[in-house]
């Protein structure tokens, strides 16, 4: 056991000053802390100013994002995401923060999610035209990439509809494929991705000289206006809403795809429980079929629980606040950097049986009923839950239902299936499948 530093109120730490970040040394020294320090771990900053505290115990990470979360802003974590995204929702505070997530509420109501159903459902028709050709020819897939290119469609299509047809036919090919050529995220790559705004300003000035109006994320934002003020978003704002939802809501998507299709290549009586509702479809799902694909959904519930596509998030303390601690308190004072890690709960004995064994059926009605809601939260708790949560699950639910009634996938063995703990917990290499017809 190392040396370890009391802090007040019997709180200990690790000796040695660390700063955590979205990286493999901070993953394998997260678990390793829980062990030894229990559910909250002090620590004493290396380059950073503050002292940190990383939280694994449900009623803390509920007090931080629900009870008290206004006393939390967005944390260190969100330095880089900004160099990328502005002052975008996922990292914006305050009352901007607040102003910007009611005007983009209503452009993720279930209807606009239903009638975005239908595009999804062609994306998936493509690919599936293509796994068909593949899997004549024995050519392997690279799943990875295809699902984050798949995800990338998804989204971009539901923000800009047949515009991003328009755009790729001027520019000659994609230029938003450069977020699944380079996985990358630093300022290099920033820089080239801000460059792409001016295409999202085109499209903007087009649609306002043809006063068309598109039903779209896009035309959605233009036209929503601040219940308050009765103001229309700035353009700025605007253009860094759009960037914000092209990057958090494809890496995510595409991650926990990745990983449900490699799951179930690895467990053959879950992929036959898949076949057997989605075979039971009389036809490939659309959006009214979603509540029979529940199998699926709990198949998806599973693969965040083993892999949350954001792993690690944290918070910055405005003012000293207090957590419970047994009978006593834990004094977190202001300024204080609050890391939460879904990946360690997600996985944490005290709270699932065989934690890192794939068991969809957890998240049967009964079995979610049976446990404290809180040890689960791949999409985040409170005010400032993901915004974009039913939107993906429809997606995936319409892939999973779509493409499992046609194709099983079978690994290729290659390089190892390893976990990459960066800004979002993706695959370290690409995984490769060879597509197997089911249903000609
Ligand atoms: C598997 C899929 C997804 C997962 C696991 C996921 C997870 C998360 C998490 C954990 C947060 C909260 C981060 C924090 O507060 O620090 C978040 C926020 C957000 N997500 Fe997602 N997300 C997913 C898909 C999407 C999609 C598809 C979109 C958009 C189309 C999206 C857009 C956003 C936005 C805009 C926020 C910021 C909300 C706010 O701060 O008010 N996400 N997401």
């Amino acid at each position: 056991m190392s040396q370890s530093t009391s802090f007040s109120n019997d709180i200990r730490g690790p000796a040695e000053p660390f700063d955590i970040n979205v990286d493999d040394e901070s993953f394998d020294k997260l678990a390793v802390w829980r062990e030894e320090y229990g559910d909250i771990v002090a620590l004493t900053p290396a380059q950073r100013k503050s002292p940190a505290f990383v939280l694994n115990n449900p009623e803390h990470v509920r007090h931080v994002l629900i009870g008290n979360h206004r006393n939390y802003s967005k944390g260190v974590g969100f330095e880089r995401v900004k160099m990328l995204l502005g002052n975008g929702i996922i990292v914006s505070d305050g009352d901007f923060w607040r102003s910007q997530r009611r005007m983009i509420q209503p452009a993720f109501h279930r209807k606009i999610i239903g009638s975005l159903a239908q595009m999804m459902v062609k994306c998936n028709e493509r690919k599936c035209a293509d796994w068909q050709l593949k899997a004549e020819n024995s050519q392997a897939i690279n799943l990875t990439e295809e699902m984050s290119e798949l995800a990338l469609e998804v989204v971009l299509r539901a923000l800009f509809s047949d515009d991003l047809d328009a755009l790729i036919e001027s520019t000659g090919s994609n230029p938003f494929a450069m977020l699944v050529e380079d996985v990358t995220r630093d300022l290099k790559l920033a820089m080239r991705f801000r460059a792409l705004t001016r295409h999202v300003a085109d499209i903007m000035a087009k649609r306002r000289a043809e006063s068309r109006i598109e039903l779209d994320f896009l035309s959605l934002l233009m036209e929503t206006k601040d219940k308050e003020t009765h103001e229309p978003m700035s353009d700025k704002a605007l253009i860094d809403e759009v960037m914000t939802i092209i990057v958090a809501g494809h890496e995510t998507t595409a991650g926990t795809l990745n990983w449900a299709w490699y799951l179930l290549s690895q467990h053959e009586d879950i992929e036959t429980a898949l076949h057997a509702e989605v075979d039971a479809l009389e036809a490939a799902p659309q959006f009214g079929e979603i509540p029979q694909l529940r199998y699926t959904k709990q198949l998806i519930d599973e693969t965040l629980r083993l892999y949350p596509p954001v792993w690690l998030f944290s918070r910055k303390a405005i003012d000293h606040d207090e957590l419970k601690q047994g009978d006593g308190v834990v004094k977190i004072p202001a300024g204080a950097d609050i890391f939460l890690c879904p990946y360690l709960l997600h996985r944490d004995p005290r709270y699932w049986d065989n934690p890192d064994q794939c068991l969809p059926e957890r998240f049967s009605d009964e079995q979610i009923k049976e446990r404290n809601k809180d040890v689960y939260y791949p999409f985040s708790l409170g005010s400032r839950r993901c915004i974009g949560e039913f939107f993906s699950l429809v997606d995936m639910q319409l892939h999973l239902g779509l493409l499992a009634r046609h194709f099983s996938l079978r690994h290729v063995p290659g390089e190892p299936v390893d976990i990459e703990p960066h800004i979002n917990l993706r695959s370290r290499h690409s995984i490769f499948m060879m597509p197997e017809v089911r249903n000609a």
